[in-house]
């Protein structure tokens, strides 16, 4: 079964889904840990689904990277979730998980990366919108796509309402993509590596 650690710094609804599937045996996996940033709202919901929630405390980049593959490594985690993670991991910690750290964006990537997707989508007239889960590289929103999925942009949607067309779809498509990696078997590096 893979073990999967879940990055967010929100409202954690794409974790949940996570969770969620892993209960559901929709995918052959379990979340060990989640991690955040902040104060986040995800914090609660994790731990109302009995799963280890850690709040990242230390200040600067190196530390809480550290506390991070502390944590990680302590868990024995396969595969890291980026779900709302508001950071950049440095080239240093990304490197020490290769193959092993994704990330999910609401646009359809290359195209809109970083932050307001969905209102800089209407304001292009775009008709199709989406969202896609990644590898992560130290750059923003950049690595090799694993899945995506399109969305309609209805002629009379506003920001929340794709928004939320949007993020139903992502519910599905983070599980998905877990899945067709596992599948694929992708993942056959050693677990833990030296920082
Ligand atoms: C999602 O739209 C995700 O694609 C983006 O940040 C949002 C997080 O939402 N990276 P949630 O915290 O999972 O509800």
């Amino acid at each position: 079964m893979m073990r999967l650690a879940v990055l967010i710094s929100g409202r954690g609804s794409n974790m949940k889904a996570l969770i969620d599937a892993c209960l559901s045996d929709d995918i052959n996996a379990e979340v060990v840990m989640v991690a955040s940033d902040k104060e986040a709202a995800g914090l609660e919901i994790a731990r109302r689904a009995s799963v280890p929630a850690y709040r990242l405390t230390a200040s600067n980049q190196a530390e809480w990277e550290q506390e991070l593959a502390g944590l990680i490594d302590r868990h024995q985690v396969d595969l890291i979730c980026l779900a709302g993670f508001m950071r950049i991991l440095s080239p240093r910690f990304v490197e020490r998980y290769p193959q092993r750290i994704i990330n999910i964006h609401p646009s359809l990537l290359p195209a809109y990366k970083g932050l307001n997707t969905h209102k800089r989508v209407l304001e292009d007239g775009k008709t199709v919108h989406g969202c896609t889960v990644h590898f992560v590289t130290s750059r923003l929103d950049d690595g090799p796509v694993i899945k995506q999925q399109t969305v309609k942009v209805m002629p009379d949607d506003n920001e929340e309402s794709l928004a939320a067309r949007v993020l139903e779809a992502e519910h599905k498509l983070y599980p998905d993509a877990i899945r067709s990696l596992i599948e694929k078997s992708a993942l056959h590096t050693p677990r833990q590596m030296a920082l």
